[in-house]
């Protein structure tokens, strides 16, 4: 499709890159997204951020046509993907997709062909070709079949598809798990670029550093279920600007340290399951004196004590009350499909 009839489609249609209104989906006994809202504003980067086995994966199969939704709905541009997923489809771009594409090829090849197949001419293929791949410095590798590639290689390659195609709408499912921080980086900034340029990106991502490096708005998800929505200065105003870790030498004392925490630095502390130590979000660094005396009043002993900045872990113990449950399922191949 012609870019300026996409661009057509996309606009008029609003303000909302996306719009989910209770989503769900089940697989078995299992609702791994249990009524999901999401509201992506056009031109943003979005976030959706959340453990292993969230639903962040199914969130993005619903919404980029590949698996029905049970119950809800969801439109791209005020397009409906379930009623108009052609239309959907064309609006959108989804890496993993590039995958797919010829294995025996070289980078160089797989970048030509994709740019002639959305309508550049010989020459104009061939020079965007050898200019995205300067740019995610894969000019080394250029000439190699894509099955010699590693995967953070391949990942690049990938988002330098996408890059061709401009489309309005750019999902991209954990960008950067397990790339190094050099392409990590070069990663975020061709984000930022995608924006700049004028997509909407929804990005998920486990990690809260990565959240807040690049997201305007993030929605934390949890078993299923949106916990939290806002921006990332909301989320970590709700949180505190950091944390604090503190251990108790005699065990009986727990309960009553982590009430002193609570009255004190005035949040709600919890306990985490493993190494038995007590988190609370801390806003004010100064308020630890205070902390201090009053543990001392009740004469608790300390064996441990930290702050730091919030962890994704803390961000769950906050919101929800528990840790964010990592369970093992979620490697599970429908995932390992969509992404590189
Ligand atoms: N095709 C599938 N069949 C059965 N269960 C699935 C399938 N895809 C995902 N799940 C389950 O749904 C839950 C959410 O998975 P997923 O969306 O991949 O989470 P995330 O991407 O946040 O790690 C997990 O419990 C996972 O095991
Ligand atoms: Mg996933």
């Amino acid at each position: 499709m012609q870019n300026n009839n996409r661009k057509n489609i996309a606009k008029g249609s609003g303000e909302w890159a996306v719009e989910a209104k209770g989503v769900v989906k089940t697989f078995g006994e299992n609702r791994a997204v249990d009524g999901v809202d999401l509201k992506v504003p056009t031109g943003s980067i979005y976030g959706v951020l959340g453990p292993n086995g969230a639903g962040k994966t199914t969130v993005i199969r619903m919404l980029a046509t590949l698996l029905r939704p049970d119950a809800g709905s969801a439109s791209i541009f005020g397009h409906d993907v379930v009623k108009e997923p052609h239309i959907v489809r064309q609006l959108i771009g989804v890496t993993g997709q590039y995958a797919s594409v010829d294995e025996s090829l070289s980078a160089t090849e797989n970048l030509i062909i994709f740019s002639r197949l959305l309508g550049l001419g010989k020459a104009e293929a061939k020079n965007k070709a050898a200019a995205l791949l300067e740019e995610f410095s894969l000019t080394e590798a250029a000439k190699r079949p894509l099955k010699h590639f590693s995967g953070g290689m391949r990942r690049r390659l990938d988002l330098a598809a996408s890059l061709i195609s401009q489309p309005p709408l750019i999902f991209l499912d954990e960008p950067t798990t397990g790339l190094d921080p050099r392409t990590r980086n070069q990663m975020w900034d061709t984000i930022r670029r995608l924006v700049k340029s004028g997509s909407t990106v929804l990005l998920t991502t486990q990690y809260l550093q990565e959240a807040d490096e690049l997201a305007d708005r993030v929605a934390v998800i949890d078993h299923g279920r949106v916990v939290a929505e806002g921006t990332v200065n909301e989320l970590k105003a709700s949180i505190g600007n950091s944390s604090l870790h503190l251990g108790v030498q005699h065990s009986r004392q727990m309960e009553e340290a982590r009430r002193i925490i609570e009255r004190v630095l005035n949040v709600r502390a919890a306990v985490s399951t493993e190494g038995g130590k007590i988190t609370a979000p801390m806003a004010d660094v100064d308020r630890m004196t205070d902390l201090l005396i009053a543990l001392r009043e009740s004469d608790i002993q300390l064996a441990e004590l930290s702050v730091q900045k919030p962890s994704l872990d803390e961000v769950f113990l906050t919101i929800t009350g528990q840790g964010a449950g990592t369970s093992e399922e979620s490697n599970n191949k429908s995932e390992k499909a969509v992404e590189v």
